[in-house]
């Protein structure tokens, strides 16, 4: 049986990007009006993405550990849980999110109306928790300096670090995906020497080679990210991080945005960051840079996607009377269905 399609988890980096995380009311009738969105969302990104011809619009949508219980309950994918806060040498912040869009396109007037639309369509029963316009910076480079997303894995090297496979087949085709919004202290890390600034990240800032083992300290951010299974084959993730920034409020940050097939290697990589490894031999990025929100997702295949909203009918009125209920009285995903390979 093949895998379910997934969604466009491995559409890669654009020139545009908006990262929504929305609260969903915790009642039924907003429940159902979530779930309605969910299955509505390949229709939104046709209708407005087809509106450009080389807009390249794409949107990933995941579901956070609570709202997975409030919507569909069992069975749940095996790693979705709240995300994990980390009390380090530095700290990284668990903060609320139902769900997360992670829009891109080569323009942002499309990743806008798509937020707009997704927005629209939830109505009076969601609120944005956040939301993040990430822009790509000359030759993709975060507000840092450095280029960001080069050691990325491509083709079926992504597809086997980002997607869900046999270890959990109700859900394969599925990935996770934890996002931390990153504040830069500019001023403090631009009166580093470039050559520690290079340390702190591993590689040369202008030309963007990677130092050599000799040249790389051990808390160096390619040194600490760069984890193994038990047989010393690396655990890879997909990063697809954008910077954005609001110059008026001195804002200048990196959105982290991470898939992976479990959620347990992002985690690692949090844990070798956060508190080091050895413990204190934390990633020096973290004194100039503050994580403002953590939240982990779990990213359903297309066709689960689809199917969360099978049966439920969009609600056709601003009115909360007018939003239909959802049509499974057993308010399940009916994911079981999927168990059977319907969508291989
Ligand atoms: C302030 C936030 C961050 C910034 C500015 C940043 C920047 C960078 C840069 C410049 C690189 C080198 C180029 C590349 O291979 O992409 C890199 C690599 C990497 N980063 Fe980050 N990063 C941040 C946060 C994170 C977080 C939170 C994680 C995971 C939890 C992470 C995981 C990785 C991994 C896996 C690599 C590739 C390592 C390798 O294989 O060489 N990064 N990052």
């Amino acid at each position: 049986m093949t895998d379910p399609q997934p969604q466009s988890v491995e559409a890669g980096l654009t020139r545009h990007a908006i990262f929504l995380v929305v609260l969903i009311v915790g009642d039924e009738a907003s429940g159902g009006r979530a779930k309605a969105l969910l299955g509505d969302i390949p229709g939104l990104v046709r209708a407005v993405g087809f509106r450009s011809e080389n807009g390249q619009l794409s949107c990933v949508t995941g579901i956070g550990s609570q709202a997975w219980d409030r919507l569909f309950g069992a069975p749940k994918p095996a790693g979705l849980h709240p995300f994990r806060e980390i009390h380090g040498v530095h700290h990284a912040p668990a903060t609320p999110g139902d769900l997360i869009f992670h829009i891109r396109a080569s323009r942002m007037d499309l990743c806008f109306e798509l937020a707009q639309q997704i927005m629209a369509q939830l109505g009076p029963t969601a609120s944005v928790a956040d939301e993040v316009h990430g822009f790509a910076y000359f030759d993709r480079r975060d507000l840092l300096g450095f280029v960001d997303g080069t050691e990325n894995p491509s083709g079926q090297a992504a597809a086997a670090a980002a997607l869900i496979g046999a270890e959990d087949p109700v859900f394969a085709g599925g990935s996770y995906v934890i996002v931390q919004k990153y504040l830069h202290d500019l001023a403090a890390w631009d009166r580093l020497p470039v050559e520690q600034q290079e340390r702190i990240i591993g590689r040369k800032k202008l030309s963007d080679i990677e130092l050599s083992e000799a040249e790389k300290p051990s808390y160096a951010h390619n040194a600490l990210n760069v984890i193994t299974d038990e047989n010393g084959e690396e655990l890879a993730i997909l990063r697809d991080n954008m910077p954005f920034g609001d110059i008026g409020k001195g804002e200048f940050g990196t959105y982290f945005i991470g898939y992976g097939r479990s959620p347990d290697r992002v985690e690692r990589m949090l844990e070798n960051m956060f508190v080091g490894n050895p413990p204190g031999n934390y990633d020096r990025i973290l004194d100039f840079s503050r994580a403002v929100t953590g939240t982990l997702f779990f990213v359903p295949s297309a066709a689960m996607l689809d199917q969360a909203g099978a049966g439920v009918a969009a609600p056709v009125a601003e009115d909360q009377d007018e939003i239909t209920q959802p049509a499974r009285s057993d308010g399940s995903l009916g994911i079981g269905s999927l168990k059977g390979g319907e969508t291989a």
